[in-house]
């Protein structure tokens, strides 16, 4: 049986497509928290990203090659556990690893749709979907201007919140199962994992939530 055969090989994969996708995920947010320091600070950062020219393609297409494992990987694991599993089990599954563990699938699709939805409105800058100013100087859309403006809707901002709700409680399970796949589990240990995961997955929520959320409620203004 080959690597991505094993029910093992496949566990790997998704541990690892995961922690570098959170990794992304991460640095985003730092990124993204320059825009408190107004819009110099995240123009300059945009600017800088987008001056490296061919790199940002090719890590755009990493980023999508690692997407498209994660959610391949993730949709077969589902289907085989689903098979697997005896109507009797389902309720001791459930006791036994939680809300956030049992609904993976669901939120992973769920943050497949806001992905999807935030591409479309900062990346690709779909016409009537955001205020896109663009600057003749840099050759760029004022990032600043698009951010402020887009989260100055109450119904875009709910549309985050929730998408964002969802990948906090992606990671809390997701960060949680990666520790275990590398084989440090115990007894002592899972409980730490647990609580070590949803502090990041909470910190991850308020880190990303505080930006529209300052937006619109003005403390963050043009
Ligand atoms: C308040 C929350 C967020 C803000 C303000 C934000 C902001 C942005 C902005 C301004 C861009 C365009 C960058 C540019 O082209 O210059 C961007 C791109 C992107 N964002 Fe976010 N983001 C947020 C949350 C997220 C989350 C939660 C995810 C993933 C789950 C995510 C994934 C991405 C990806 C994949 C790109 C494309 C990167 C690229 O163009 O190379 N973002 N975001």
């Amino acid at each position: 049986m080959s690597f991505i055969q094993s029910s093992v090989g496949r566990k790997i994969i998704m541990a690892v497509t995961g922690v570098m996708l959170f990794s992304f995920i991460c640095v985003h947010l730092l990124g993204n928290s320059s825009v408190f320091f107004g819009a110099d600070a995240i123009n300059a950062y945009a600017e800088h990203l987008h001056s490296l020219g061919p790199l940002v393609w090719i890590f755009r297409l990493a980023m999508l090659f690692l997407f498209a494992v994660h959610i391949f990987f993730g949709i077969q694991l589902t289907l085989e556990n689903s098979a697997a599993t005896p109507e009797k089990n389902v309720q001791i599954k459930r006791l036994r690893t939680g809300f956030a563990a049992q609904t993976m699938i669901i939120s992973g699709l769920v943050l497949l749709a806001f992905v999807v939805y935030h591409l479309l409105h900062f990346t690709v800058q779909v016409p009537g979907m955001g205020v896109y100013e663009f600057n003749e100087a840099t050759h760029m859309t004022n990032v600043f201007t698009m951010v402020v403006m887009g989260f100055k809707q109450v119904f875009t901002v709910l549309l985050y919140a929730v998408g964002l709700i969802f990948l906090a409680l992606h990671v809390s399970h997701g960060f949680q199962s990666f520790l275990q796949t590398l084989g440090l589990n115990n007894d002592r240990s899972l409980p730490v994992f647990g609580a070590i995961s949803k502090l990041v997955s909470v910190v991850l929520l308020f880190g990303y939530i505080s930006i529209p959320v300052l937006i619109i409620f003005g403390l963050v203004k043009i």
